[in-house]
């Protein structure tokens, strides 16, 4: 195991009264009678009630709210900049997300340039030129158990054609607010998207080369089974609120930097499916999931198998076979049953990406360097794998 040092800050208030604790939490941390701007999405939040309930607690423990919506799924520089400079002369104490992970990362880029100087450019943090140091305090009310940004320390933002992220412990929220009583509203495609999601998220720790990392295995495994098994729960009933409770703690602990304790971290999965939603805005970044992963793991598993050997038995419960390849392509293939039981395509011509420029994609994933640690994958490996999904 590797050396580490461990914090995750974040406050989580969850189950059915969560939101109603907002107001109090977030007085006592900035202040009564300081300002907050409340974000949010494309309506969903104002629609089912939580944006009045937010902004009523926040308004009853003394706080002055502005409110913005209209984020639009995998969100936009524009969007943050905008937003930015229309309330900073406002100068909030708090960014509050009312949302999923686009919400949430555009609270997080607003905070870092409401901290920033004025003059320089947030996009920098992305591109690696300037390192993020500070933020605005963040607090996410969660509307959909996906991208775990509500724990996280990743800011994931698209600019033209680039998608991309930056991780930074300051724009780590102060609070996560669950009720898993708003996940019921969810379109099933959302559902689908968002359990891959998370389970991709332990993945990305599981899959890795690092040895006698036995305690955080098992754990990863628990809460994989998990998401595995609540699953079609939620998806045929989405308002089965004790299979949420399960499936929403274990996708919002899934990326908040437990399962990677000790080891080193893969994200090859996650850079190969930026690429592609970056390239193409309309692709929900859990159904590209839910293709590149089956395809990486054949190529990765021929080459390092142990790890499938392990995945597939402990975690798809596949009865161990005779050959290790034969366990492997089990595990793979229930994997696969899986997300097609919670309605994800398997191709990429069933993401709607038939015309998908797999050598390009892979060009902008990798650049001359490689993407993942498992198995470090150059431009050519990554082709190989999205055409082995078309
Ligand atoms: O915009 P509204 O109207 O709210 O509708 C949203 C949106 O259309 C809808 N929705 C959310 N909660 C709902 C609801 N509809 C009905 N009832 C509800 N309760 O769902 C749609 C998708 O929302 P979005 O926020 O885009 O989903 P998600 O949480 O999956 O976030 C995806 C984004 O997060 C990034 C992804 O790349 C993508 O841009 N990620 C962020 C990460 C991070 N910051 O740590 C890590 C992830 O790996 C991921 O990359
Ligand atoms: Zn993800």
């Amino acid at each position: 195991m590797l050396d580490f040092s461990y914090c995750n800050p974040t406050r989580l208030v969850f189950g059915r009264t969560a939101e109603a604790k907002i107001g109090g939490l977030v007085a006592a941390q900035t202040g009564v009678g300081g300002k907050v701007l409340v974000v949010y999405g494309g309506g969903s939040a104002k629609r089912s009630g939580l944006l009045g309930l937010v902004t009523a607690s926040l308004t009853e423990a003394g706080l002055e709210v502005f409110e913005k919506g209209g984020v639009q799924p995998n969100p936009r520089l524009s969007f943050v900049k905008e937003t930015a400079e229309a309330f900073r002369g406002e100068a909030p104490a708090a960014v509050i997300a009312v949302g999923g992970g686009s919400v949430i990362d555009t609270a997080k880029a607003i905070a870092l340039m409401l901290a920033d100087d004025p003059k320089a450019d947030v996009w920098d943090f992305f591109t690696g030129k300037r390192v993020a140091e500070k933020a605005l305090p963040i607090y996410a009310v969660l509307t959909i158990p996906a991208a775990g940004s509500e724990q996280s320390i990743r800011c994931v933002i698209t600019h033209g054609e680039t998608k991309t992220g930056v991780g930074a412990e300051c724009i780590r929220p102060k609070a996560a607010f669950i009720n898993p009583e708003r996940f019921a509203t969810l379109p099933r495609t959302q559902i689908g998207a968002g359990l891959v999601d998370m389970c991709s998220h332990i993945m990305e720790r599981y899959f890795s080369a690092t040895e006698n990392t036995q305690y955080v295995d098992g754990q990863a495994e628990a809460a994989m089974r998990t998401i595995i098994e609540t699953a079609p729960k939620v998806y045929e009933d989405p308002s089965n609120y004790d299979a949420w409770c399960q499936a929403g703690l274990a996708g919002s602990f899934a990326h908040n930097g437990y399962f990677g304790m000790g080891r080193e971290e893969d994200w090859a999965c996650h850079a190969i499916e930026h690429a592609i939603s970056g390239w193409r805005e309309s692709i929900t970044h859990g159904t590209g999931l839910s293709v590149v992963i089956p395809a990486w793991m054949r190529y990765v598993a021929a080459l390092r198998p142990a790890r499938f050997e392990a995945f597939a038995v402990n975690v798809m419960g596949v009865a161990p076979q005779e050959t290790a390849e034969k366990t492997i392509a089990l595990g793979i293939a229930k994997f696969r049953t899986w997300t097609a039981s919670i309605g994800l395509p398997q191709t990429l011509e069933e993401l709607g990406a038939k015309d998908c420029p797999t050598e390009e994609i892979a060009r902008r994933c990798c650049g001359a360097g490689t993407v993942g640690k498992l198995l470090p994958l150059a431009a050519a490996d990554v082709a190989a794998i999205l055409e082995s999904a078309r």
